[in-house]
C-alpha cells in the first residue's frame, strides 16, 4: 500500500514544517479519527498542541477516563490535555426536551460553547486540527446524510474560534488506514478499533427526555451488552452494536413484586458503508445471557428487546 508505507512518517515531517513555532488547538472527542489526528501533532509539535476533550455526560461507560488514560498528563503523549467535565451544564440544557432535531442541536451548540470558552482560556492559536477523513469530504460535498439528521461534528466549529489555519491530517485517508496508521502510532487497540460513536452520544440512544439517571442505566446496559459481544467473540464482525433507552416503561415482576420500568432495546448491525444496514444474526443464547444480567444488574430496567429493523427504514441510531 504506496500511501500507507511512509504516511506516518512523511506526515509529522511535513506537519511540523508546516506549524514551525505556532500554537495549535484540537477538539478531542477519543474517536479514531481525532485521536490518530492528535497523536500525529502531538509527535509533529509535541506541547505547541492543546487538546480540549469535553465529557458532556453522554459519553459511553468509563469513556472519559479512558481518553484521559491515554492522553492526559499520565499517558504516553507528549502535548496539553484539558478535560472539561460539563456535564450538568447539558443536562440542565436538556432537561425537558424530547424533539429529537432540537437535542442535537442543543448537545451541539453547547459543545461549541463550552469549547469556545476553552479556547479563550488558550487564546489566539494558530493552526486548528480536524479529523476529516476522505469520506467526510466527500460526504459534505454531495451534501448528503445532513438533510437527514445534522451531524453537528462536522463543520461549524471553525467560526467560534479564534485560528488562522486549519489542518487536516487524514483528509486523504480511509476509516481501515486511519486504524492502521494509529496503530503504527502506538494508540491502544480499545481506541483505534473502536466502532463508530455518534458526536451528540448517548443523548440521541435515550428516547425522549435526557436525564442523569436515564443515562447512567443505558451506560450500565450498554456496558454489558458490549462486555458478553465481545466475551462470545462476535465484536468484530458486527458494524456496530450497542444499548438504547426507549421511553417505553412496563409493567414486570421481580420477586414478589410488581415492578414499572424501562425497556432496554438491543441494536447490532452489519453493514458497509453506515448508509444501508442489516440486523445482525446474534446468537439466541447470547441475547438471553445479555437479557439476563442487565435485568439483574441494571437497577430501573425491567424488559429486553432486540431490534430487527434494516436500515432503511430504519436508522442505525434511534433519533
Ligand atoms: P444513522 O442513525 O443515521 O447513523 O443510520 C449512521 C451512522 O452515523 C452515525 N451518526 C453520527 N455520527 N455525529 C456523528 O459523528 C452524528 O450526529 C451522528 N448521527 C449518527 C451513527 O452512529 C452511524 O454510525
Amino acid at each position: 500500500d504506496w500511501k500507507m508505507d511512509s504516511f506516518v512518517e512523511d506526515t509529522i515531517k511535513s506537519l511540523r514544517e508546516k506549524i514551525g513555532n505556532g500554537k495549535v488547538l484540537c477538539a478531542l472527542s477519543g474517536g479514531v479519527d481525532s485521536s490518530v489526528a492528535a497523536v500525529l501533532l502531538s509527535k509533529a509539535v509535541g506541547k505547541q498542541l492543546t487538546c480540549v476533550f469535553v465529557d458532556q455526560g453522554l459519553l459511553r461507560k468509563n469513556e472519559g477516563d479512558e481518553v484521559e488514560a491515554v492522553f492526559g498528563p499520565d499517558g504516553p503523549y507528549d502535548l496539553n490535555f484539558i478535560r472539561v467535565n460539563a456535564q450538568e451544564r447539558f443536562y440542565q440544557k436538556l432537561a425537558g426536551v424530547v424533539e429529537p432535531e432540537a437535542k442535537r442541536k442543543i448537545i451541539g451548540e453547547e459543545f461549541i460553547r463550552v469549547f469556545e470558552e476553552e479556547a479563550k482560556k488558550i487564546g489566539a492559536v494558530d493552526f486548528l486540527v480536524q479529523g476529516t477523513i476522505y469520506p467526510d469530504v466527500i460526504e459534505s460535498g454531495l451534501g448528503k446524510s445532513a438533510t437527514i439528521k445534522s451531524h453537528h461534528n462536522v463543520g461549524g466549529l471553525p467560526d467560534y474560534v479564534d485560528f488562522k489555519e486549519i489542518v487536516e491530517p487524514l483528509r486523504l485517508l480511509f476509516k481501515d488506514e486511519v486504524r492502521k496508521a494509529g496503530r503504527e502510532l502506538g494508540i491502544p487497540e480499545y481506541l483505534v478499533s473502536r466502532q463508530p460513536f455518534p458526536g451528540p452520544g448517548l443523548g440521541i440512544r435515550i428516547v425522549g427526555e435526557v436525564t442523569a439517571e436515564k443515562v447512567k442505566i443505558v451506560q450500565d446496559a450498554d456496558y454489558i451488552y458490549r462486555e458478553e459481544i465481545a466475551k462470545a467473540g462476535l465484536d468484530k464482525g458486527l458494524g456496530q452494536y450497542f444499548a438504547a433507552l426507549t421511553n417505553m416503561r412496563s409493567v414486570g415482576v421481580m420477586g414478589d413484586e410488581r415492578t414499572y420500568d424501562y425497556a432496554v432495546a438491543l441494536r447490532a448491525v452489519c453493514t458497509s458503508d453506515f448508509m444501508t444496514a442489516d440486523c445482525a444474526d446474534i446468537p439466541f443464547e447470547v441475547l438471553q445471557r445479555v437479557m439476563t444480567r442487565i435485568i439483574n444488574e441494571v437497577k430501573g430496567v425491567n424488559r429486553v428487546m432486540y431490534d430487527l429493523t434494516s436500515k432503511p427504514p430504519g436508522t442505525i441510531e434511534f433519533e
